[in-house]
């Protein structure tokens, strides 16, 4: 692996690309691959098993590509197969997991902390064991919201209807005092605006994507593979159907940086990560 290799960021589709734009911000030097699995979609209702298969497949054919690290965008893959990545594959694997679970422990001030993601992401406790690994003590509410992905893709982030959804998913956590609520699924930082709305000013938003960008440069630095160049990064984005409904959806997550996609057929990851 060298500095000038691209980084891989998977996801089971666009979401991941508000991940992407985070590390774009963050490190605008670094080539990226973006791999989208569209032709799966969605990982969030589906079981541990099969998400944890396909994640093993999406990985090993972004390391075939010669990616020096991957980052797992989704929070459904991350939740329940990030130890058996990082078992496989001799490279640098972060999720998304554990950069929102720390900025939440920092942000609580009375210790109830709100997680809000998929149903596979809830039901796994990734985001509950994560905070409770660092403060045993805080008391962590979790639920599902699933949707809310539906809207974002829609691109419905404002308006009577997302603010109805929004009050029946957040009324109970605001009851139960939650002060730190983590964005805990790819899409859930594009309804930032209305989830702060119902959820009130006092109430901190912890979004993944951001502080995973963050961490992200950390693990680059220590392995010395930070790429030195500080601008012109170059972009690659592959999915598995639909390329054309990848870039439009995408260009809601993406601003202008979403120039193309390629298609890549399914049947190539079949044998990958086995
Ligand atoms: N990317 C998924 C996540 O962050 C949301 C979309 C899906 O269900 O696949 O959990």
């Amino acid at each position: 692996m060298r500095r000038d290799d691209p980084i891989g960021i998977f996801d089971s589709g666009v979401g991941g690309l508000t991940v992407t734009s985070e590390v774009m911000k963050r490190l605008p030097g670094e080539d990226i691959i973006y791999f989208g699995d569209t032709g799966r979609y969605p990982y969030g209702s589906r079981s541990p098993e099969i998400v944890g298969k396909f994640a093993l497949q999406d990985v090993g054919f972004l390391s075939g590509l010669g990616v020096k690290a991957v980052v797992v965008a989704c929070n459904t893959a991350s939740s329940v197969a990030l130890d058996k990545l990082r078992e496989k594959f001799p490279l640098p694997i972060m999720g998304v997991i554990e950069p929102g679970a720390k900025a939440a422990v920092r942000a609580t001030r009375n210790g109830i902390l709100g997680v809000i993601g998929t149903r596979a992401t809830i039901k796994s406790g990734s985001y509950n064991q994560a905070i409770r690994r660092l403060n045993p003590g805080l008391r962590v509410i979790a639920k599902p919201c699933p949707l809310f992905v539906a809207l974002a893709e829609e691109g419905w982030t404002q308006g009577k209807a997302v603010r109805l959804v929004a009050h029946k998913y957040l009324d109970p956590l605001k009851r139960e005092g939650v002060d730190t609520l983590v964005l805990g699924c790819t899409h859930y930082p594009l309804l930032r605006g209305v989830i702060g709305e119902v959820m009130g000013d006092e109430v901190k938003l912890i979004d993944s994507a951001k502080e995973t960008s963050k961490e992200l440069k950390s693990l680059l630095e220590g392995e010395e593979l930070l790429n030195p160049r500080k601008e012109g990064g170059n972009y690659r984005f592959l999915v598995t159907d639909n390329p054309d409904a990848f870039l439009e959806v995408g260009g809601k997550f993406l601003k202008g940086k979403l120039t193309g996609a390629e298609l890549l057929e399914i049947g190539r990851l079949k044998g990958e990560g086995e």
